[in-house]
């Protein structure tokens, strides 16, 4: 059982939890993700890692309720227990096994789009530890719902706040801020972009066109997470890869994000049927 330290609501819509954790704080690194389950019975949620505390044994997740496992998980509170809490799955960001000094040489740039901004803290965070500024779009729709500014004005060497209302930072969506920077002479040999499919294909499109190599991190339908069931399995390169075991991060120019994006809707149906339950 894995307790429930702290549990509070970040924004409209995205929730954040501290966990008891200490093995999967102790090998888990920036990339990498877990899948929890509330009880017994309850269905396997893959949820990616947004900070971890190796000292105090803790994990915190980030999470938008989707559907109806998600939508319970928001009443869970500190005290409450995980059933399960595996992990660290998939395999780390590949900058951790890169050569620090030659990492140090790169100009990074990071996007996180909404509730992507989990995922994406871990490895600024790391960078900043590792003496590396990077720089950081994070985009979302209004001021309301950007997450953990603090955070990512602390660890980013230059920060940029986007909100698609022009409520807050860049008007605009991320794609017109990337453009901004390289227009302005930023020269990017690598950019790493997190947050939902149809974000990361935008984002995608253009850095190909700027001849910018991108890493995305998938987050396609899970279940076993260890590469038996193939539910996650994408289309990278023309080749068949299971997001769980050979991601979740992958070249983003070589993924085929159409049909990522459908094999997403694969589960509407059963979706709807199961919030419809949890209504009655
Ligand atoms: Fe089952 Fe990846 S979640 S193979």
């Amino acid at each position: 059982m894995y307790k429930i330290l702290k549990a509070e609501k970040l924004a409209a819509n995205i929730y954040l939890m501290d966990v008891e954790a200490p093995r999967v704080a102790r090998h888990c690194e920036p990339g990498q993700f877990v899948i929890v389950k509330m009880d017994e019975k309850g269905e396997r949620i893959p949820l990616t890692i947004c900070d971890y505390d190796r000292e105090a044994g803790t994990i915190t997740i980030v999470f938008q309720p989707v559907g109806a496992s998600t939508t319970k998980m928001t009443e869970m509170k500190a005290g409450d227990y995980f059933r399960d809490f595996t992990g660290p799955l998939g395999c780390p960001s590949e900058f951790i096994h890169e050569d620090l000094e030659e990492l140090k040489k790169k100009k990074i740039l990071f996007v996180g789009g909404g509730v992507g901004a989990a995922p994406v803290y871990p490895q600024v965070k790391w960078m900043k530890e590792h003496g590396i500024d990077v720089d950081v779009i994070i985009g979302s729709k209004t001021k309301d719902l950007l997450i953990l500014e603090d955070q990512m004005e602390a660890a980013a060497g230059n920060y940029y706040p986007c909100t698609d209302d022009g409520s807050y930072g860049h008007a605009g969506m991320v794609t017109t801020k990337i453009e901004q920077l390289v227009e302005e002479g930023n020269k990017y040999d690598v950019c790493i972009a997190i947050g939902p499919m149809i974000m990361m294909k935008f984002v995608c499109l253009l850095t190909k066109k700027l001849e910018i190599p991108t890493v995305v991190s998938m987050n396609p339908i899970m279940v076993d997470g260890t590469g038996m069931c193939g539910a996650c399995r994408l289309i990278v390169g023309g080749e068949v890869k299971f997001a769980c075991v050979d991601g979740p991060e992958f070249d983003g120019h070589l993924v085929d994000f159409d049909n990522a994006m459908k094999r997403q809707q694969m589960y509407k149906t059963q979706e709807g049927r199961a919030m419809l339950k949890l209504q009655e």
